[in-house]
C-alpha cells in the first residue's frame, strides 16, 4: 500500500510512517521542512493551501493530514488573524490536501482518509477558542466527507489530548508542568506520539474496514471521563 502524509515532520507522523513501513508499505511525505528521514519519498511545500501541493503519479491508498497549531490565548487577546491562521492550517489546508489527491485515492481499491483533531474540539477548555473552532470545523469536514465519499472512501479523525511532541513542548517544559498534566488525565499520563500513531494506522488499515465518519478519542479518557 502507498500512503501520503501532509505535515510529515510531525512526531506523530514519523511514528505512523515507521509502523506502516515496518508492515511493508510505502509512505510519501509532504512537509514545509527539508531532509526528512523515515519516508520513501519527500516533497517540500511553502504552505498547505490550494495550488501548493505537488502532483504525484499513481494510486494512493490513504491520506493523512497532520499540520496543526496550539495557539492558546485568553479570548480577548485572540486576533482575527489568529483565528484565520489556525483555520487555514488546521481546516482549509486539509480541504486543499484532499481535493488535490482525491484522483490518486480513487485509483486504489482500499481507500481511507484520516484527520487529526483535538480533545478541545468537543470539550470546553479555557484559552482554546481558536484551536477548538478550527478543529471542530475539521470534525465537521470528517463527517460530511465520510457521507459524500461513501461507500468508496472511508473518512475518520483521531482526537488526541496532550501528547509529547514539539508542538506541545511549552506545556511540558518542566517536571512540575508534566506532573500537573499527568494528574489532570484520567489515565494519569500524557500521550506518546506512538500511541496516537497506532490509532491512525488502525484507521488507515483494513482492520477498520467498517468504520467511517468517526472521531476516535485517543486521550486517556480526558474528553469523556470525570473522576
Ligand atoms: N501534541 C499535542 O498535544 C496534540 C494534541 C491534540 C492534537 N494535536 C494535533 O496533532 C497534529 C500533529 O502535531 P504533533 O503533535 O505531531 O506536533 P509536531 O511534531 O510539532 O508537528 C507539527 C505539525 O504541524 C505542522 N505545522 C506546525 N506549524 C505550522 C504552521 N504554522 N503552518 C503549517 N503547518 C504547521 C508541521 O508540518 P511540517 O511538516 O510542514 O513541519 C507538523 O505537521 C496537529 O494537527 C496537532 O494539532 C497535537
Amino acid at each position: 500500500m502507498t500512503y501520503l502524509f501532509a505535515g510529515a515532520s510531525s512526531q506523530i507522523a514519523i511514528e505512523a510512517a515507521q509502523i506502516l513501513k515496518s508492515e511493508g508499505n510505502r509512505v510519501i511525505g509532504i512537509s514545509t521542512k527539508t531532509a526528512l528521514q523515515g519516508y520513501d519519498e519527500c516533497h517540500q511545500v511553502d504552505r498547505y493551501e490550494t495550488g501548493t501541493f505537488p502532483a504525484i503519479e499513481g494510486a494512493i491508498d490513504g491520506l493523512v493530514y497532520f499540520p496543526g497549531t496550539i495557539n492558546l490565548k485568553p479570548f480577548a487577546r485572540l486576533s482575527a488573524q489568529d483565528f484565520m491562521h489556525d483555520y487555514q492550517v488546521n481546516a482549509l489546508g486539509a480541504v486543499a490536501f484532499v481535493q488535490n489527491y482525491l484522483g490518486n485515492l480513487k485509483k486504489s481499491n482500499s481507500r481511507s482518509i484520516v484527520f487529526i483533531s483535538s480533545v478541545a474540539a468537543q470539550s470546553g477548555m479555557p484559552f482554546h477558542a481558536s484551536i477548538a473552532m478550527a478543529k471542530a470545523a475539521l470534525e465537521g469536514l470528517t463527517r460530511s466527507l465520510a457521507a459524500e465519499l461513501a461507500p468508496a472512501i472511508r473518512v475518520n479523525a483521531v482526537a488526541p489530548s496532550l501528547t509529547n511532541t514539539p508542538l506541545s513542548e511549552r506545556f511540558l517544559s518542566t517536571p512540575e508542568k508534566i506532573e500537573a498534566s499527568e494528574k489532570r488525565n484520567p489515565l494519569k499520563k500524557i500521550g506518546t506520539p506512538a500511541e496516537v500513531a497506532q490509532a491512525i494506522t488502525f484507521l488507515l488499515s483494513a482492520n477498520s474496514s467498517w468504520i467511517t465518519g468517526q472521531i476516535l478519542a485517543v486521550d486517556g479518557g480526558m474528553g469523556s471521563l470525570k473522576l
